[in-house]
């Protein structure tokens, strides 16, 4: 197989790749005005870059390559409207549903679709909508998968207070998950939102007829049920044939993808969880975020970057995967939600043509909260024979007030999470020469920085994500807007299905039968 020589600036990050093997962290951190010349900022934002390895010269030539590749042109194609997901002839309009980019008539759509979610979202916070014995629902579960659980459960996680709203999440069709979830719920006071742009996804729908047989079976009429059932999805007709009622339908797009999805009616567990405001400050801080990404040249636009670097790691250093370590409690869904829209969006071997990819593409993209994951995995980011750069995120203050005279929790967590960047870039020799105590260092990592976690600042973080993970499918030649990775397995898994129901089918191979066998 003959593969295409490199263009010349692939060539040059290459031969930046090569010179760069034998530079140590440590050393590229001798330079004191190093961290405030490669760190950015964007609304809230803030990312030090100072220990991924690399230098000025690197991030030069990553973002002409990224204009060699059509950057900024297909940066105005997404804000713009036009098709930049060819394989399904679709727009992606997500900075719409943020009042960025898009028409008019696109504008009015989301306009009236955020304002009928934010009414049904008061009117249940205010008690306002009955169950089947007449009173109010005080409690919402939200049935939906992948991009139609990911963002609103961590968003809810991250924002919800004491006391709010009873807001639930359940995604799996494992009927644990639901059992689980309805755990201290009545059934005359409580509604389900049943999530899915499609309305055609197995798990959903079938964890919807669960939820409404659990109604019935806690006394609800048959002709009542859809009084609590809600319904949010972009095929509208699907949803009213399921059962779901034009006054409890809320409507979006397919030029929303799933996992782009959560700044849409798709959100309405977060609206109503955390009320309508924090969700428009959420979408006021993704806007703000977008603006920048929209106007900023790429030698300072902030997501470009984060897009730019991660692409550098894997492709031109060979780093297969990146960790994503948030410093907050409250953001510990986050690797989750980053791990479908990084993963699902670039984890592909084709390009916008069809052709393949030479050049690895995504990383595997993993995490869990610190400080909790010092005390897992983390030896092996130290000392293990793989590098794999981090992500950290941390903010300056904390959300929950001290709770004791001296309480210095929150510089605890702050510090661990410098300490760690700190030592995984400069690493340490033994001094009594005793290899178990060794550090190499040397191991990247960028420090994104908040003011605090509250609305804005996670709408800002997020909206910064995804713009990366467009970026780096850019440059990559990928279509991020499209997902047939996953449709067969989902196709293999109605065959088995039926096998497992008992019927036989042709040309299933041995070890399929013999899981199946073993399985009914
Ligand atoms: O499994 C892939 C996927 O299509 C995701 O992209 C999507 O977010 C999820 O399934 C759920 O799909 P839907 O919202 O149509 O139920």
């Amino acid at each position: 197989m003959t593969t295409a020589p490199p263009t010349p600036i692939v060539a040059a990050l290459d031969a930046h790749a090569r010179r760069l093997a034998s530079v140590h962290l440590r050393n590229l951190l001798c330079d004191a005005a190093r961290p405030g010349r490669l760190a950015l900022e964007a609304g809230p934002l803030h990312a030090d870059f100072s220990r991924q390895r690399l230098d000025e010269a690197v991030l030069a030539d990553l973002a002409a390559w990224a204009s060699d590749c059509g950057f900024e042109r297909r940066r105005e194609d997404l804000f713009a409207g036009r098709v930049v997901n060819p394989t399904e002839g679709r727009p992606a309009l997500h900075t719409a549903l943020r009042g960025v980019g898009g028409d008019p008539a696109v504008a009015s759509a989301v306009a009236a679709q955020l304002h009928r979610m934010d009414a049904l979202a008061t009117r249940l916070r205010d008690g306002g909508l009955p169950g089947f014995r007449g009173t109010p629902v005080r409690a919402l579960v939200c049935i939906g998968i992948g991009g139609s659980d990911l963002g609103p459960r961590l968003v809810h996680d991250a924002l919800r207070e004491p006391g709010g709203f009873d807001v639930r999440f359940v995604a799996n069709v494992d009927p644990d998950d639901l059992a689980r979830e309805l755990v201290g719920l009545d059934a005359a006071t409580t509604a389900f939102a049943i999530v899915s742009k499609t309305f055609t996804t197995r798990e959903t729908l079938a964890n919807g007829l669960a939820a409404r047989g659990w109604l019935a079976a806690g006394g609800c009429p048959p002709e009542a049920t859809s009084g609590q059932l809600i319904g949010v999805t972009a095929a509208p007709e699907a949803a009213r044939s399921w059962g779901i009622r034009p006054g409890l339908l809320l409507e979006f797009w397919d030029w929303v993808g799933g996992r782009y999805s959560l700044w849409s009616t798709v959100g309405l567990g977060i609206a109503v969880g955390c009320g309508p405001a924090a969700f428009a400050a959420l979408r006021g801080g993704a806007a703000t975020v977008d603006r920048h990404f929209r106007d900023a040249p790429l030698a300072s636009n902030l997501p470009a970057r984060v897009g730019l670097v991660s692409v550098w790691n894997r492709a031109f250093l060979g780093l297969p995967s990146q960790a994503l370590i948030p410093y907050s409690e409250r953001l510990r869904l986050l690797p989750a939600w980053a791990q479908q829209l990084v993963m699902e969006s670039n984890g592909k071997s084709a390009t916008l043509s069809g052709g393949r990819i030479e050049r690895p593409t995504s990383p595997v993209v993993w995490g869990a909260s610190g400080t909790n994951a010092q005390h897992s995995f983390f030896q092996q980011l130290h000392q293990g024979p793989d590098v794999v750069p981090v992500d950290f995120v941390v903010a300056r203050a904390s959300h929950t007030p001290s709770a004791y005279d001296g309480d210095d929790r929150h510089r605890i967590l702050v510090a661990n999470c410098v300490a760690q960047a700190a030592a995984l870039a400069l690493g340490r020799e033994p001094t009594d020469g005793d290899g178990h105590r060794a550090f190499p260092g040397n191991r990247p990592s960028t420090l994104f920085t908040l003011p605090r976690i509250d609305a804005g600042s996670l709408g800002a973080l997020l909206a910064c994500w995804e713009h990366a993970t467009f970026t780096a499918a850019t440059v990559l030649g990928i279509n991020p807007f499209d997902q047939f990775g996953v449709e067969y397995g989902k196709v293999m898994a109605t065959s088995v299905e039926s096998l497992l129901a008992g019927s036989d089918i042709d040309g299933i191979d041995p070890a399929t039968r013999a899981s199946v066998a073993r399985l009914r």
